[in-house]
Formats: C-alpha cells, sequence, structure tokens
C-alpha cells in the first residue's frame, strides 16, 4: 500500500493477521463482529509508521463509543494539568479561544469552561459529547477536517490555541487534520497534541498499542515531515509517562518560533533506533511473537495448577494480544472493569465476560492479568489489599513478571 502522508510505497512492520474491533464490545457473545486484517507498514520516505487496512471510522467512532475517559485518576490529573498549562499560555491573552479535537467527556475543557475560557470541543461520538455538554462544556459534534476548520474559522474566527490527546493518531485523514489546524491557528498560536510514542512501542515492544483505531504510531521524525507538508514547524516535543510513554508535539504556523533543544534531544534518539529506516523495525515481529507465547504458556501452566486466573482492565488495546496469543474466557475467567457501559459485556473477539470491580473483589482470585499495565502505578495503590492478601498480578511489557 501508499503513504498516507506522502503516497510513497510502503515497507511491513508485521502482521497481527484477522483482528476484530478493538472497541467493539459486545452486547451478546454471539452478536456479529466486525474484523479486519492489521498490519503495520512503515514508509521510507516520510517515515511514518501506520496501519495498512483500517475498519471505517463511523464503526469505531459513531454515536456509542465505548472509551470514556474520565475512568482513571491519574488521567483526570493529567488532562487538568493540560488544561493548566494551556491557561498559562493563554492568560494574558485578549479573548483566546482554545479548541480540542476529541474532547471526549470534556475532561480537559471542563477546566478552561470553569475559567470562562472560549473554547469549542470538536467530537464526533454522540454519548460522549453529551456527558461533555453536561460538564458546561461547548461540543461541535463533528469530526475535525479542513471543512470543519473553515467552518469554525467562519463562525467562531482563529484560535490560539488547538489540542488532542489520543486523537491525533486515529484519524485517517491526517493531511485535513493538519491544513485544517494551518487554516485555524492565529499566527502567535500553537498546536499541540499527545499520542503513544513509536520510541515507546519500540524498546518496550508495547504491541498492544497496534490496533485499529489507531492509525499512525508517531515519531517526531515522521511529524516533522508531516507538518512540514502544511507550513507548520515542529517547535517541542514533550514526553509524558501516559498510556505507557506518550509523546506531546508542539506545533507553531510561524517559521520565526523558537524550536526547544528537545527535539533535538528527542529526534536523536529516534534516529539511534533508526526510526528511519526499516531496520529499526527487523526484530520486532519476533519479539512480539516471543511475548505473546511466553505469556500464554504461563497462564496455561497456572491454570493446569488449578489456578483461578482473571483480567484486569477491559481496555481497547488488550484486543491485540487476548487475539494474537488466542487468550479465552478458557484462559481467563472474566476481565473487571469499572466503565459502566463495558460491564455485562463480552471481550472483541475473544468472548470473555466483563464484569464490576466488586466481582473482582469478592473474588480475590490468585492470579490477575494486568491487562491496563499503563495504570498499574494507580491499580497496585488501589489493590494493596489484594496484593498484601498474596493475589498476584500478571505484566507482560517488555517481559513476563509475577508480582
Ligand atoms: P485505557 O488504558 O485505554 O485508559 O483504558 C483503561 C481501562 O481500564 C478502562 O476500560 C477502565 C479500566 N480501569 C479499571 O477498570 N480500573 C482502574 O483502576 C483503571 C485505572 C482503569
Ligand atoms: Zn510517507
Amino acid at each position: 500500500m501508499n503513504c498516507r502522508i506522502c503516497r510513497a510505497k510502503t515497507q511491513p512492520i508485521i502482521s497481527f493477521g484477522r483482528m476484530p474491533q478493538a472497541n467493539g464490545f459486545l452486547a451478546k457473545r454471539n452478536d456479529p463482529e466486525h474484523f479486519f486484517t492489521l498490519t503495520i507498514v512503515f514508509c521510507p520516505q516520510c517515515f511514518m509508521v501506520q496501519l495498512a487496512e483500517t475498519l471505517e471510522a463511523k464503526i469505531m467512532f459513531g454515536d456509542d463509543y465505548h472509551f470514556i475517559s474520565s475512568t482513571s485518576t491519574v488521567m483526570l490529573k493529567h488532562f487538568k494539568k493540560i488544561a493548566t498549562d494551556i491557561w498559562q499560555m493563554i492568560s494574558k491573552k485578549k479573548q483566546p479561544f482554545v479548541i480540542e479535537l476529541g474532547s471526549n467527556d470534556g475532561i480537559m475543557l471542563k477546566h478552561l469552561a470553569k475559567r470562562k475560557v472560549l473554547h469549542l470541543g470538536v467530537e464526533p461520538a454522540a454519548n460522549v459529547a453529551n456527558l461533555a455538554r453536561k460538564n458546561g462544556v461547548n461540543v461541535l459534534e463533528s469530526f475535525f477536517s479542513l471543512q470543519t476548520a473553515e467552518k469554525i474559522r467562519k463562525h467562531h474566527g482563529p484560535a490560539d490555541v488547538i489540542c488532542g490527546s489520543n486523537v491525533f493518531c486515529h484519524i485517517e485523514n491526517l493531511s485535513s487534520v493538519f491544513a485544517g489546524i494551518r487554516l485555524l491557528l492565529k499566527n502567535d498560536g500553537v498546536a499541540f497534541f499527545e499520542d503513544p510514542y513509536l520510541l515507546d512501542i519500540i524498546r518496550k515492544t508495547s504491541f498492544d498499542q497496534m490496533y485499529d483505531e489507531h492509525v499512525y504510531y508517531f515519531s517526531g521524525l515522521a511529524v516533522q515531515n508531516l507538518a512540514k507538508q502544511h507550513g507548520l514547524y515542529l517547535t517541542d516535543m514533550r514526553h509524558q509517562p501516559v498510556h505507557g510513554g506518550s509523546m506531546r508535539y508542539y506545533l507553531s504556523n510561524n517559521p520565526l518560533s523558537p524550536v526547544s533543544k528537545r527535539v533535538r534531544y528527542w529526534l536523536s534518539q529516534e534516529r539511534k533506533l533508526q526510526l528511519h529506516h526499516l531496520r529499526g523495525f527487523s526484530h520486532f515481529q519476533q519479539k512480539v511473537d516471543k511475548i505473546s507465547f511466553n505469556l500464554k504458556v504461563n497462564l496455561l501452566r497456572l491454570k493446569k495448577r488449578g489456578y483461578q486466573i482473571v483480567g484486569y482492565g477491559a481496555t481497547s488495546k488488550s484486543t491485540t494480544i487476548l487475539n494474537y496469543a488466542k487468550i479465552g474466557p478458557h484462559l481467563l475467567r472474566y476481565i473487571c472493569d469499572t466503565t459502566p457501559t463495558k460491564i455485562g459485556t463480552f471481550s472483541p473477539g475473544t468472548h470473555i465476560p466483563i464484569k464490576a470491580h466488586t466481582v473482582f473483589v469478592k473474588d480475590n482470585p490468585p492470579y490477575t492479568l494486568l491487562l491496563a499495565w499503563n495504570h498499574q502505578k494507580e491499580i497496585f495503590a488501589k489493590e494493596a489489599r489484594y496484593r498484601k492478601r498474596g493475589g498476584k498480578f500478571i505484566t507482560y511489557f517488555p517481559k513476563i513478571t509475577v508480582q
């Protein structure tokens, strides 16, 4: 296939075969499911790592989107900090205007709404958009594109800040998004976005970031090339500890904007890992297969010895590893999760029942596979009693550990 960004011929990095929609939790075990071939490719010209094939965006982010941002206290804090950072950027400006793409349930914008900042969330999923409105957030229920940007500019004027967290990597037509930003951003404005960082994924082999919704796996090298195409400039890169390692990229449409030394640092780290060459990905499939195989063998062993095992956190990203390693209800009795809309459903492809956290507390299972591994610190703190009583969590990146 050709690169979505620069049209050059791409090269395959890894293929996982047929995979279901990662967030496609089933109301009934036998409900129909959407499958697609999950293959990740690399573009040797602009360095963008991306999916070869995608599911239709309407299927993934329709009226009923199961991912609610405000389920983790760490993420609540993280988004509050983003709002504070934005406040510091704009507080001295006259009538600043802030736009967030993929505003979800208003987890970030509600803080700016409270401060009476002119703002707009752009969010296609009706259910989460309504939650945001209840939080006092203005939402335009739409996908973001050049056309949406034109409409917003006409009705509200240009923006001082345009941002998005864990949303840019979801948008297949990223060129339209960047063109929209270029159009909508004031000359002294700042756009920034953060997503799981390719360098962390490669270093940790955290391949569970790879699923239908994540069309792109960004590096600074690729973002810089993409930005250039649209007359935008990469001015800063700030690493974030969330989602197993994320990168926040800052963009400006002013060629004279100062560039932080962090950009040079991270680009050199990326070059060291050879993320600008297929060679940088040459052992990835092998490492993925080793982790998947070892995890399955370990779970089978525990099961054979008569132990109950459950999963913790029905994350979208667990769909890839559970399906790839073929870990189903025969190995995990259920997965507990705190998201009300997920409870009572079945995991995509593997059909493991999703149960309330209270079930986990009552059961006190001897072994728990930590599928929400990116929230380990928070979950270990929450489950201190479980661990004290001898309960063990199994994690699998970069290698399998029982603790
Ligand atoms: P995420 O990794 O994509 O943020 O998804 C986290 C999932 O894990 C979400 O479905 C909520 C669930 N979860 C719990 O069930 N308990 C917790 O303590 C945390 C932090 C998350
Ligand atoms: Zn390309």
